[in-house]
């Protein structure tokens, strides 16, 4: 495997840094592990300083959107371990979003043992707090500078990581959308491509002027069939039944989304994976069968939907304290910070590397 060059900063932001008043997504670390793909192969791959890159403006990410990531997270355990979670399997993601979109692959040993790195000399960085974490963001982006339509020969991939708070902090109330979609069968929606986010702006930013947080995306072709919600996916708890839709290509095949299905299996939960209608959600709610709704995700974690908007429906939902939802959030997190014995073989411990 390729050898990882480090170059660590003189000065730390670390000790200005308040990890316990953290928004998401806005504070960075020290390092970023960065390579490049020249010549058919990926080289020059390094832990360097969190720095702005230079970039041409007929850059072809930024006319044509060949742009992928992944969101992970690492959690301390109680001898002060970082522990990654389900590592392979967004390396496993991340090579998948790159097919879709044309882009090389990355030797998976070679994305988990950057992040493994990259974590081992951030460690101090990872909050103590029950539900925070050291949010991963491993991300790949086209760098030729040409304007015509056609998969670059040039790419950056680079691994970011930020301390966080779960990504909502109070339960939710959705939009499930009639005018807008997301994804539609054969499209990218299974790709963690900008696009996908780019795509839902206007209907979240329409959603947040009528009062919801978030849109609950349905399917493209006949508004009627529940998708996910762009931040997360969705489960929904129906006469005690726990029902999420398949990822059938226009949905994100969330890892937090897989981690729920084998938890509530093992718990002797009925779960079902199949196609649910917002028709059935409507008639659940009308005849009192609609237990509870939530989204899960790795910024996410779990969390409670309290209100769905649909049509001239407005479904309110009272989540409990003690709701499924809090009950995975609660088994996810001890998962992560090795609290609860991993029976899954999903925690990794990252244990300090030399010269690091
Ligand atoms: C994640 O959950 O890691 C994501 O990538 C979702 C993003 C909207 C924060």
């Amino acid at each position: 495997m390729m050898e990882i060059r480090i170059d660590k900063v003189k000065l730390s932001k670390l000790p200005q840094t308040d990890l316990t008043k953290i928004p998401f997504g806005r504070v960075f670390t020290d390092h970023m592990f960065i390579m490049e793909y020249k010549n058919g192969s990926w080289q020059n791959a390094r832990i360097e300083g969190v720095r702005s890159i230079p970039m041409h403006p007929a850059n072809l990410t930024l006319h044509y959107g060949q742009s992928i990531f992944e969101g992970m997270k690492a959690s301390k355990n109680e001898d002060g371990v970082p522990l990654l979670f389900r590592a392979d399997m967004h390396a496993a993601r991340m090579n998948a979003s790159a097919k879709r979109m044309c882009m090389p692959t990355i030797d998976p040993a070679l994305f988990v043992e950057a992040v493994r790195q990259l974590v081992s000399m951030e460690r101090d960085w990872i909050p103590g707090d029950e539900g925070s974490a050291l949010y991963i963001r491993p991300f790949m982006f086209a760098t030729d500078e040409f304007l015509g339509v056609a998969p670059s020969e040039s790419y950056v991939f680079i691994i970011l990581t930020l301390p966080v708070a779960p990504y909502y902090s109070h339960p939710v109330k959705l939009l499930a959308s009639t005018d807008y979609i997301r994804a539609a069968k054969g499209g990218v929606g299974e790709a963690k491509t900008a696009g996908n986010y780019a795509a839902s702006l206007l209907a979240s930013k329409e959603a947040k002027q009528k009062g919801f947080d978030q849109v609950l995306w349905l399917d493209g072709r006949d508004f009627k069939y529940v998708q996910e919600v762009g931040t997360m996916n969705i489960f929904f708890v129906i006469n005690d039944k726990v029902i999420t839709p398949p990822t059938d290509g226009a949905i994100l095949k969330g890892i937090t989304r897989d981690s729920f299905l084998h938890i509530l299996k093992d718990k002797g939960y009925a779960v079902e994976i199949r196609p649910i209608s917002m028709d059935e959600v409507v008639e659940a709610y009308q005849n009192d069968q609609l237990q509870e709704v939530f989204g899960a995700g790795t910024a996410a974690v779990a969390v409670d939907v309290q209100q769905i908007g649909y049509k001239d429906h407005l479904i309110e939902l009272n989540p409990r304290k003690d709701s499924l939802a809090q009950l995975l959030k609660k088994e996810i997190n001890g998962l992560r910070s090795g609290k609860i014995e991993d029976r899954y073989g999903w925690t990794e411990p990252v244990y300090e590397v030399e010269n690091v």
